[in-house]
C-alpha cells in the first residue's frame, strides 16, 4: 500500500488528492465536533490525522482504555465522507507514565533529566516506554484496523524534534550494544575513534559512555556515532510500532519526517528512515522572515521527494497563516499559503494537510493558525481554503505522475553530522547553508533538481552537484568517479571528501597528498591549506568574489577557470575544470557570489548538455516545474513576484479549465497548473 492507493481511495477509485489537517477534536466540547464535519464538506477535506497527541485521554490509567469519544469522532467523519489518518498515540506519553515509570524519561547531555509538562518526554531506549507504547498501538489496532473511515496510519509524531536525545542509563546500555554491532572488538573502536588522541583509549565497553558534557570537545567520531546510534534507537521505537499495525492492517503505516526545518531535524537519518516507510511524508514550515522561503520550501519538497525516491509523497503538516514558534511570527501574506500548496504539489506531493484544523483556544500552540482560525469562517484565512479544496481537486488527476528533473544535488545525513561537529576551520563552514545556495543557484536557473546520495545510482542524471560532501565513504567516492567517468558533469565544492565514515582525515601519512583526499585525482587540484575567510569578508576572484572560505593549492590536470587575486592565496585557483573519462568534474574552493556564479554556471550548465529555460531570466520570480506520468506532461506555475508572468504553453489550465491558446499569464502571485498538449 503506498500513496497511490491512498488518493484512489480518496477518492473512490479515481484518484483524489489529499486535503485536510491534524484534527484535534478533544480540545473542543462535542458540539463543536457536528459543525467541524460540516465546514470540512464545505472545504472538500478529505483526510485528517486524528489521536496524535491523544494518550492521556485515550489510557486513563495503565491497561485501562476509553475509546468512546474516538469511536464516535471516527463514525462522524465516516458518515461525512472524510477518511483518517489515525495515529498510534504515542508520541507523548502522559503525565501518569512519567510518574509511575521516572527512569522513562530522557537525560540531558548535562544528566538533568526532563519531565512531563510539555510533549514527547520519552527516553527511546526505556523499556517502559517501550512495552507501553506497544500495549497501546496494539489496542488501537484491533479496536481500528477495520474501520471504515480508516485510510492510513500515523505513528508516533516528528521522531526527534520535541523528543530530545536521551544521554541517561537506557542510552548508555543501548549505545553500547549498537556499538558492540558496529565494531564488533574493542581495537576496531579505538582505531575507528582514533583514541590515541587526548589519553581516550578504551579497555572495557563499560568505560563507553554517551557524549555527555566534558571539559572541552568531545571526540568527533565518537559524536558521530551518537548521533547514528540515536536516529537508529528511535527507528526501533517506529518500526515496533508500525509492525504492530501491520499485523492488523494492510493500510499504508507512516511517520511525519521534518525536512530540514530550521536544523531541527538533525538526530533524524531520514535516508535510512524512508524505506520503512509505505508512504514518505513530511511536515515544512516556513522561515517566516526569510523574503526567499520559498526557495527554502522548494529544497524541502525536493528533499521529500528524494527520500521517497521520487515516489509522490504527502505533505503532512504545514500552516495556513503563522506559527508561533519563531521570534517573529509573520502571517502570511493573501495568496501565499495557495503558492506554497502548489509548490508542495509541483514537487511531487499528492496531499497537502495542515497543522490543524481548528486553532487551540488553550495550550502553548494558541496563537499558531489552523484552517479554522479563532475570528471563524469571515476570515482571508477560511476563503483561501475553500479556494485551495476547490483548486487542488480541480488538479486531482496530477495525482501518481512523477517530478522530471534532470539535476541531482548530493546530500548524504553522515557527511552534513559531521561537517556541523565543532573544532572545524570555520564556523562558516554549514553544509545546509551550502546546500541551500546551490539549490537556488540552480533555482534561479529554473532547474529542477532532485535529492540523492553520493551511493545513489546517479547516472540518468546530466548534472550532479555535491555541496560540501565533507565526509564521503569509499562507495560514494567511487560511484561519483564512476559516473563523470561515464560521461556526468560532477561540481563539487569546497570542505568535500576530507574525511572517512569515521571522521578521519582521507590521507596518505607517509606521502601527504594534499585535500580532498577522496577527490584529488578526479579534480585535478591539491590543496595544502585551509584560508577561511573573516566574517562579511569577499575575496576577489578573476571574476566576481568568494566568501566565507578560500585555500591555498594547485592545479594538476585541471584548468583553473578563475583565480584568487590578493591576499594569502593569491594565484591559487579557486574553481577548477577537470575532464576525465568522458565527464567533467568542476571544483568550487569558495562560497561565489552571484558574479562570480554567472561567471561560470553556464559553462556547467553547456558542459552537462542542460539550459537554462527563458522565463528564468524573464520573470525571475517565477517558478516553473513539471510533472509526468505515461506520456502525459502537467506544467505548474507559481508567481512569486509581484509583476504578471507570461508562458507559451499550449494545454489546458486545470484550476480555471481553460484552454491556455498558446500563451498563459500566470498574475502576480497566483499559480497555475496546465495539461499540456
Ligand atoms: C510540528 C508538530 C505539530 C505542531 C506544529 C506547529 O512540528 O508536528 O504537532 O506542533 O509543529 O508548527
Amino acid at each position: 500500500m503506498d500513496m497511490n492507493d491512498l488518493t484512489r481511495q480518496l477518492g473512490g477509485g479515481t484518484p483524489r488528492i489529499a486535503f485536510g489537517a491534524d484534527y484535534n477534536p478533544e480540545q473542543w466540547p462535542r458540539d463543536v465536533w457536528k459543525h467541524d464535519v460540516e465546514l470540512m464538506r464545505e472545504a472538500k477535506v478529505n483526510l485528517v490525522s486524528v489521536g496524535i497527541f491523544s494518550w492521556a485521554l485515550l489510557e486513563p490509567e495503565e491497561g485501562r482504555y476509553e475509546f468512546g469519544w474516538l469511536d464516535e469522532v471516527l463514525d462522524l467523519l465516516h458518515e461525512n465522507g472524510i477518511a483518517v489518518d489515525l495515529a498510534n498515540a504515542s508520541a507523548s506519553p502522559p503525565p501518569w507514565f512519567t510518574v509511575k515509570y521516572p527512569d522513562s524519561a530522557p537525560v540531558d547531555a548535562d544528566g538533568v533529566r526532563q519531565t512531563h509538562g510539555s510533549r514527547q518526554a520519552f527516553a527511546a531506549c526505556s523499556p517502559d516506554y517501550r512495552r507501553a507504547a506497544a500495549a497501546l498501538t496494539t489496542a488501537i489496532a484491533k479496536r481500528y484496523a477495520d474501520h471504515p473511515a480508516l485510510a492510513m496510519w500515523h505513528v508516533h509524531n516528528e521522531y526527534g524534534c520535541h523528543n530530545q536525545p536521551d544521554f541517561g542509563p537506557h542510552a548508555e546500555r543501548g549505545f553500547r550494544e549498537w556499538l558492540r554491532n558496529r565494531y564488533e572488538s574493542l581495537d576496531g573502536l579505538n582505531e575507528a575513534w582514533g583514541t590515541a588522541f587526548w589519553s581516550q583509549h578504551y579497555y572495557d565497553w563499560a568505560e563507553i559512555m554517551p557524549p555527555r558534557r566534558s571539559g572541552t570537545h568531545i571526540n568527533p567520531s565518537h559524536q558521530l556515532d551518537f548521533a547514528r546510534f540515536s536516529s537508529d534507537s528511535l527507528l526501533e521505537c517506529f518500526e515496533a510500532e508500525a509492525a504492530i499495525l501491520r499485523a492488523q492492517s494492510d493500510k499504508p503505516v507512516t511517520t511525519n519526517f521534518m525536512g530540514l526545518n530550521m536544523g531541527l531535524a538533525r538526530p533524524i537519518d531520514y535516508w535510512r528512515w524512508a524505506p520503512r516507510m509505505d508512504i514518505v511524508s513530511n511536515d515544512h514550515y516556513l522561515i517566516a522572515e526569510d523574503l526567499r522561503n520559498h526557495q527554502d520550501l522548494a529544497l524541502a519538497a525536493d528533499l521529500t521527494r528524494g527520500w521517497a525516491d521520487n515516489a509522490p509523497w504527502l505533505l503532512m503538516e504545514h500552516s495556513t497563516s503563522a506559527v508561533n514558534w519563531q521570534p517573529r511570527n509573520i502571517a502570511k501574506a493573501p495568496g501565499q499559503m495557495l503558492r506554497n500548496s502548489f509548490q508542495h504539489l509541483a514537487r511531487g506531493a499528492d496531499g497537502i494537510l495542515f497543522f490543524q484544523w481548528r486553532a487551540s483556544r488553550a495550550g502553548a500552540e494558541k496563537f499558531h493558525s489552523g484552517m479554522v482560525p479563532h475570528a471563524g469562517r469571515d476570515t482571508k484565512v477560511w476563503r483561501e481554503v475553500v479556494q485551495l479544496g476547490k483548486a487542488l481537486e480541480a488538479a486531482s488527476e496530477v495525482a501518481g505522475s512523477r517530478v522530471a528533473a534532470d539535476a541531482a544535488l548530493v546530500f548524504d545525513t553522515d557527511a552534513r553530522w559531521a561537517a556541523e561537529l565543532d573544532s572545524h576551520p570555520s564556523i562558516e563552514a554549514q553544509p545546509t547553508r551550502e546546500l541551500r545556495d546551490w539549490h537556488d543557484a540552480l533555482y534561479r536557473s529554473g532547474i529542477t533538481a532532485d535529492l540523492r546520495q553520493s551511493t545513489d545510482d546517479l547516472r540518468a542524471y546530466r548534472l550532479v552537484v555535491a555541496p560540501m560532501l565533507y565526509l564521503v565513504t569509499d562507495d560514494g567516492a567511487a560511484n561519483l568517479r564512476r559516473y563523470v567517468e561515464g560521461g556526468g558533469t560532477l561540481l563539487l565544492t569546497y570542505f568535500s571528501g576530507i574525511v572517512d565514515e569515521h571522521d578521519r582525515i582521507i590521507m596518505d601519512p607517509v606521502e601527504g597528498g594534499g585535500y580532498p583526499g577522496a577527490f584529488r585525482d578526479l579534480l585535478g587540484v591539491e590543496i595544502e591549506e585551509f584560508f577561511p575567510l573573516r566574517d562579511g569578508e569577499a575575496l576577489a576572484l578573476t571574476a566576481g568574489s568568494g566568501e566565507r572560505w578560500s585555500e591555498l593549492g594547485r592545479t594538476t590536470t585541471a584548468e583553473a577557470v578563475s583565480r584568487y587575486e590578493r591576499g594569502p592565496t593569491a594565484g591559487s585557483p579557486a574553481v577548477t575544470r577537470n575532464v576525465s573519462g568522458a565527464g567533467t568534474a568542476y571544483y568550487v574552493g569558495t562560497s561565489p557570489d552571484a558574479e562570480a556564479l554567472a561567471a561560470f554556471l553556464p559553462r556547467v550548465l553547456e558542459d552537462a548538455g542542460l539550459e537554462a529555460p527563458a522565463h528564468a531570466a524573464e520573470f525571475p520570480e517565477l517558478e516553473v516545474v513539471r510533472r509526468t506520468s505515461d506520456g502525459t506532461s502537467w506544467l505548474f506555475a507559481i508567481n512569486h513576484g509581484e509583476v504578471d508572468a507570461r508562458l507559451s504553453v499550449d494545454g489546458i489550465e486545470l484550476i480555471s479549465g481553460t484552454p491556455t491558446e498558446g500563451a498563459l499569464t500566470i498574475p502576480a502571485g497566483g499559480v497555475a497548473v496546465v495539461r499540456l498538449a
